[in-house]
């Protein structure tokens, strides 16, 4: 059967909010509209967690150490849930800025169930799942190389974050689950492991927010009033 791949909309300048907005704005949001993403706005998150920005090693948008790039990047989508995609689970190709349909049918309610329950997983219209090759790390760094995947793996669900946050989307990291499970869920081989789940909507309006610049002014001045509790 031949291997159905999308070819993502080519990334660009988004004219986002200003980066200390976006930075102010983060959160972590597990509530969500009942609303369809575009697949413009699932190719640039996909592309701002590890896609092409150095075309002649080439190199990503994360660092890695050593530029091994140990992270596989999946997308988990529903049904009618993001625009011009059949609901599946889809391998994200970096240097292709493409997916590749790996399984199709809605796989949320399991991934939830393998979250431990948590609903959020459900209820997104989509999730990004990053599994993580350890072997491509540890091949150069020995032992070393583990605490090197897992300090890629922060740098790269930032991104996720930041990306969904200046698109006026919100994620949450998510690292409570059952890894045979998950594993299972995603039909990952022996040499990947699951690593965090972000699921991916439109905020709804109960969703937490960030405080405003003056609220943060004001903290900040309030607890500058009296000594350091530093010692
Ligand atoms: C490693 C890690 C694992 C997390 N796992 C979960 C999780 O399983 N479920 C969840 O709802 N939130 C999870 N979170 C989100 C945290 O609860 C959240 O970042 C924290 O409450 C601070 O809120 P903020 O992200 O809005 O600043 C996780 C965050 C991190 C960094």
């Amino acid at each position: 059967m031949e291997i159905v791949e999308i070819f993502l909309p080519t990334p660009g300048v988004m004219n986002g909010a200003p980066f200390e907005e976006v930075l102010r704005a983060r959160r972590s949001v597990r509530e969500y509209l009942p609303e369809a993403l575009t697949l413009s706005e699932v190719s640039f998150i996909l592309w701002a967690t590890q896609g092409i920005s150095e075309v002649h090693e080439p190199l990503r948008t994360a660092p890695s150490a050593g530029a091994r790039y140990p992270i596989v990047l999946y997308l988990v989508a529903g049904g009618d849930e993001v625009e011009g995609l059949k609901e599946g689970i889809y391998r994200y190709i970096p240097d292709r800025h493409s997916l590749l349909l790996l399984r199709e049918g809605d796989y949320r309610a399991e991934l939830a169930e393998a979250s431990l329950g948590q609903e959020h997983v459900a209820l997104a219209p989509a999730i990004i799942a990053f599994a993580v090759e350890f072997w491509r790390t540890t091949s150069r760094y020995g032992e070393r190389g583990y605490r090197y995947v897992w300090i890629d793996m922060g740098h790269a669900a930032q991104n996720t974050y930041l990306a969904a946050t200046v698109l006026g989307l919100g994620t949450v990291g998510v690292g409570a689950f059952n890894d045979e499970e998950v594993a299972k869920v995603l039909g990952l081989s022996q040499k990947e492991h699951p690593a965090y789940l972000m699921p991916i909507g439109r905020p709804s309006p109960d969703a937490p927010r960030s405080s405003s610049w003056e609220e943060i002014h004001e903290y900040l001045t309030r607890n500058r009033e009296g000594k350091t509790t530093y010692s």
